[in-house]
């Protein structure tokens, strides 16, 4: 079984962080239910009413080793699906490239969650091969821009945003804020305290 891990997020909220399991279904259809018009766009690039079953179905399907998904929920709280999740799917074409994707509900948003996302995805993803992350991003989501921007990532532009390469490589991180935040939860996810496990 692969690690859970409880801390706080924010330095105050008590949060668990997991790899997200079948059973998660009813969890995960709530939260993209909640989630707002403008955080839906920015996530699928597009406006809809309730999330697709089928990528519901391929997002809670067992790992084979081809995707990955985390999820942060708040501890001993039934009235919240989740503080957010992000999953990786690997390239068809190169393995050790995976397009990565993030959704924080909307009142959690800038509080380190992306952040802790990205760090159980990169260590993940390393231990399973991937050296690269590609997110596709729209051209208007400016919080998704300027932090991988602020985390090193190469950018091309495309007609309706941009595609971002981030190399999961820790000495390539840059001296920023954000670097620094994915850092120190690199670190704890590689030598959590005692009390770190549920
Ligand atoms: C993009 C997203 C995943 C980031 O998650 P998050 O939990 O807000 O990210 P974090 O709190 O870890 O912050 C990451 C960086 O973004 C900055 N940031 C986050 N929200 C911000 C906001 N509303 N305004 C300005 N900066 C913001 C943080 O300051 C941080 O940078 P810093 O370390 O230099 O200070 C989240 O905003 C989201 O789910 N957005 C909607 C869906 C989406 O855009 N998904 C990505 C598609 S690939």
């Amino acid at each position: 079984m692969l690690p859970h891990y409880r801390l706080k997020l924010g330095d105050r909220l008590p949060v668990i962080l997991r790899p997200l399991l079948p059973d998660d279904r009813t969890r995960i259809i709530d939260a993209f239910k909640r989630l707002s018009p403008e955080s839906t766009y920015f996530r699928f690039w597009t406006r809809f009413h309730g999330v697709n079953p089928t990528f519901i179905d391929r997002l809670c399907a067992e790992d084979q080793g081809q995707h990955v998904s985390w999820i942060i929920v708040i501890e001993n709280n039934d009235e919240v699906p989740g503080v957010g999740g992000g999953s990786f799917w690997r390239s068809g074409e190169e393995a050790d490239l995976a397009e990565v994707s993030f959704t924080v509900a909307d009142e959690f948003q800038g509080q380190g969650a992306g952040t802790l996302l990205l760090a159980a995805l990169w260590e993940h993803a390393r231990a399973s091969g991937i050296l690269r992350f590609v997110a596709n991003i729209l051209e208007s989501n400016e919080v998704m821009l300027t932090w991988w921007t602020s985390l090193g990532a190469a950018s091309v532009q495309h007609p309706h945003g941009r595609e971002m390469t981030l190399v999961l490589d820790e000495a390539a991180l840059p001296d920023t804020s954000a670097a620094n935040r994915l850092q120190r939860w690199l670190a704890f996810l590689r030598s959590p305290p005692p009390d770190a496990q549920p």
